[in-house]
């Protein structure tokens, strides 16, 4: 079992819970979307599972380990096998795209390794295929302060791919990428976690992105799971309401409301 949330919560300082007493098992090798409206605790549920922050109650266990019964070291192997793609990487300004994207890696190498690699990149081809099922490769010498939002997110795309952990965690990783190259990036990740058979979990935004590339959707609301279910069980009517808060309609890659796409393409099968 890749994933083990036994009654997980987590309240914020000051008190709100933003995850409340989730219980769910993900298996090695599977394919999740968790989809649900702003402030449903999607990002919290992914912090949890990067174990950035520890739960306030119940029991995690990742990769067949609970990380906070681990000492400092063993945590610290723990996350190298774990890979975050952040919504807005955190990734110095002034550092160049293939030094970031060989940070990936720094949990793996020795010490001399990964500080040789800052000043002097170690394995500038390997950077660059990553970069390339990106299409940001032309930006390999770039600092990445100077890249566009899209192109920050397809560098902390490439530097998991780069980083070939065991679990992927990907929080809203197309959020500010055009459609086309959505589902591109969207794909790579998909094809990355069945070539190696690892797990990919991922939250996002527009819906029928999710519904076309995972198998397993989750739909999170109140800090809650409303469902978890194969997107062919993943009715209009559940969307609906998943999203009842939200002042427009079920969020899409292209802003149009689901039901008016054509059905075919929201249910179109998986293709690889
Ligand atoms: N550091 C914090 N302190 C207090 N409350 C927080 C903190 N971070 C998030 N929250 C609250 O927790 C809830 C869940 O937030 P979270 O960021 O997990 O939602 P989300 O589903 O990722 O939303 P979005 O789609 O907008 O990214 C929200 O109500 C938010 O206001
Ligand atoms: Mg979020």
């Amino acid at each position: 079992m890749s994933i083990r949330l036994s009654r997980v919560s987590l309240d914020y300082p000051g008190g709100f819970r933003a995850v409340s007493d989730i219980s769910c098992n993900i298996g090695q090798g599977e394919r999740v979307a968790i989809i649900g409206p702003s402030g449903a605790g999607k990002t919290t549920l992914l912090r949890l599972l990067a174990t950035a922050m520890c739960p306030s109650s119940g029991e995690l266990g990742l990769l067949g380990v609970n990380p906070w019964r681990l000492d400092r070291a063993g945590l610290r192997r723990l996350r190298g096998r774990v890979g975050m793609v952040h919504q807005s990487p955190p990734i110095p300004p002034r550092q160049r795209v293939v030094t970031a994207v060989l940070a990936g890696r720094i949990g793996k190498w020795p010490a001399w390794k990964s500080l040789l690699s800052l000043a002097y990149p170690m394995d500038i081809e390997g950077a660059r295929s990553g970069l390339a099922r990106m299409e940001v490769a032309d930006k390999l010498f770039q600092r990445c302060g100077e890249l566009s939002g899209g192109q920050l997110q397809r560098v902390g795309v490439a530097r998991v791919l780069y980083q070939q952990p065991d679990l992927i965690l990907a929080d809203e990783p197309v959020s500010a990428v055009d459609p086309a190259l959505s589902d591109r990036v969207i794909g790579e990740l998909n094809r990355e976690a069945i070539a190696r058979g690892v797990t990919l979990v991922a939250s996002l935004h527009a819906v029928d992105l999710a519904l076309h590339w995972f198998p397993r959707i989750i739909g999170v609301k109140g800090g809650e799971i409303a469902f978890d279910l194969p997107p062919v069980r993943v009715s209009d009517a559940m969307l609906a309401d998943l999203y009842a808060s939200e002042a427009a309609h079920v969020p899409t890659q292209d802003n149009q409301p689901l039901e008016v796409a054509p059905k075919g393409i929201r249910r179109r099968p998986l293709c690889y």
